[in-house]
């Protein structure tokens, strides 16, 4: 039986592109399934001013190829030194949909990111005056800290009072990974949400150590044990309009991941909405995957829902071993594996 699924075309909310070659390589994969993406800023140097968001759109308009259409959001890097004048001229040339908080040292390319919150907050005062969401890479940077504990710690300890000393600032709680997350998003007011990615939607963290090590399993933040996982799927098939697709798909070369100290990162944009979908499924819910893909980030960014479509077979294809990346390889999530839904139109 021919079984095929027809979505509005989806928006990614939360995609590392890198630039350059790289770039290059793969913004074809999310080009060809979203229609937009919001862009992470953690390039190196970071984009920390709207002028370099301004730039770097260019960039990635430039990479595109010519019979594709794609439209990047861009997104400015915070740190201590932020001043709310970028905020408001980012909001005036009307560039800049959000800005990312990450803890200094928290993930990759996050060095100049903030050393202590309490240095942004003339910022994010003006953040919460004009409506411009923050989004989060809710992990604590403490060594003591276990690693698959930094993110409820950093809801206790960093975001849980930031929504009390600035109760109307948007929020995007990105890449959530446990229970506490979900209940505190539920939990929370109307304009603060959350990303859930499709490799946190389907493994837990016995899939870092199958057999062996596997370092293309390895992200930020780390996956969690199986309950955890478990309520990222119902928080994904809720319908709850708060919590939406973004795939964190973070691509690094073959030779960065497989490392005596490899980097955090997976790569999903080749099968990006055909992973959700197989997501969706195994939980009984394609039909709750429309509105997660398609309605719910368009909403809470507060732009016009995408008026095109995107069809998925039910056809198992095998996802290549290995993808060109610039002058180096990527491996990409299920490399030589099959998927069971494929991409048609
Ligand atoms: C991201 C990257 O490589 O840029 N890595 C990751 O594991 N998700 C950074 C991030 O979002 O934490
Ligand atoms: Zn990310």
């Amino acid at each position: 039986m021919l079984k095929t699924l027809t979505l509005t075309r989806p928006d990614d909310c939360h995609l590392h592109l890198r630039d350059g070659e790289q770039m290059r390589a793969v913004l074809p994969d999310t080009a060809r399934r979203f229609a937009r993406a919001i862009v992470m800023p953690n390039l190196k140097p970071p984009i920390i001013t709207a002028e370099m968001a301004l730039i770097y759109r260019e960039h990635i308009l430039a990479a595109l190829p010519p019979d594709m259409r794609f439209e990047p959001l861009m997104t400015l890097y915070l740190t201590d030194n932020t001043a709310p004048s970028e905020i408001f001229e980012g909001r005036r040339n009307g560039t800049i949909h959000g800005v990312k908080y990450y803890p200094a040292g928290a993930t990759t390319n996050s060095a100049a990111g903030v050393t202590d919150i309490a240095r942004c907050y003339q910022t994010l005062a003006a953040m919460e005056e004009i409506g411009m969401p923050l989004l989060v890479h809710g992990e604590v940077t403490d060594p003591a800290v276990d690693v698959f504990d930094r993110e409820k710690s950093f809801l206790d300890r960093v975001l849980m009072p930031l929504t009390q000393r600035f109760p109307q600032l948007r929020i995007v709680f990105e890449h959530i990974t446990t229970q506490e997350a979900v209940e505190f998003v539920t939990g929370a007011w109307g304009h603060i949400a959350a990303t859930i990615t499709a490799h946190h939607m389907l493994l837990n963290r016995n899939a870092m150590f199958q057999g062996g090590i596997r370092p293309h399993h390895y992200c930020l933040p780390v996956l969690k044990r199986e309950t955890h996982r478990q309520k990222l799927v119902e928080a994904a098939i809720s319908g709850n309009p708060k919590f939406f697709l973004g795939t964190d798909s973070a691509p690094h070369p073959r030779s960065a991941k497989e490392s005596t100290c490899g980097c955090a990162g997976v790569y999903t944009a080749h099968a990006a909405i055909e992973l959700y979908a197989e997501a969706f499924e195994q939980a009984g819910a394609l039909d709750k995957l429309e509105a997660f893909a398609s309605f719910h980030g368009a909403d809470f960014y507060k732009l016009p829902r995408n008026k095109d479509s995107i069809t998925l077979k039910k056809e198992s294809w095998i996802v290549p071993s290995q993808l060109s990346f610039g002058n180096e390889t990527l491996i990409p999530l299920r490399a030589g594996e099959s998927l069971a839904w494929k991409l048609i139109g």
